[in-house]
């Protein structure tokens, strides 16, 4: 299977995927990564993916005239490379209409806390605030909402005392890692089906 990857900044999930896919081999994890995306240029997740020779793009929101123009524009560069999957990891813009209606369904996002808490771009900065004790991470796929969509997986991480944000955001990225490479590869071997907010993983 073929993934695109969509990136805006450190590409730490990015770089779990690179590292399985080279660990375990194409074959066996079912899925290489054939393009890199981003919503901006200069991030290290960009630079990660030109280390693994990997074809990158860059498409700003800013270089179109309208939101629905950068979409459009995003959904071509994706389509180009004809991914089977695409995943957000850490991809931090909202897509629209016309992605959705081209990857809907087989676009994959994760997300730093435990869906339906704390959505949206400070999921680990909301859930500290409000005191949470538990935590975590979501792989679910997107849908025309901000981090609405049907849950595949998620990942515990405890709420420490002494956490703030950046202490508690990189423990749940490292359950993060490992739950995004499982369930792309799963996802990408076995197939699966989409029913109602149900997944199910053949
Ligand atoms: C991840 O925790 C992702 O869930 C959140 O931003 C972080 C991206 O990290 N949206 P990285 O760029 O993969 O290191």
């Amino acid at each position: 299977k073929r993934l695109v990857v969509l990136v805006s900044g450190s590409g730490t999930n990015l770089q779990a995927l690179l590292d399985a896919i080279d660990e375990t081999g194409v074959d066996a994890y079912g899925a290489e990564i054939v393009a890199v995306g981003a919503d901006r240029g200069g991030i290290e997740g960009l630079a990660r993916a030109e280390r693994a020779g990997l074809p990158t793009f860059v498409c700003r929101v800013k270089d179109h005239d309208s939101r629905e123009a950068w979409d459009a524009a995003l959904t071509e560069a994706v389509a180009a490379y004809k991914p089977d999957l695409v995943v957000s990891a850490g991809f931090m813009k909202i897509v629209g209409k016309e992605f959705l209606a081209r990857f809907g369904g087989r676009f994959v996002n994760t997300h730093p806390a435990l869906l339906p808490s704390f959505p949206g771009a400070h999921g680990v900065r909301d859930a500290l605030a409000y005191g949470a004790k538990v935590t975590g991470c979501t792989v679910h796929f997107v849908d025309d909402g901000v981090d609405t969509g049907p849950i595949i997986a998620q990942g515990v991480v405890e709420v420490r005392d002494e956490d703030d944000e950046s202490a508690l955001h990189e423990r749940i990225k490292e359950v993060e890692r490992r739950l995004l490479v499982e369930v792309v590869g799963r996802l990408a071997r076995n197939g699966y089906r989409i029913e109602g907010r149900k997944v199910v993983i053949q």
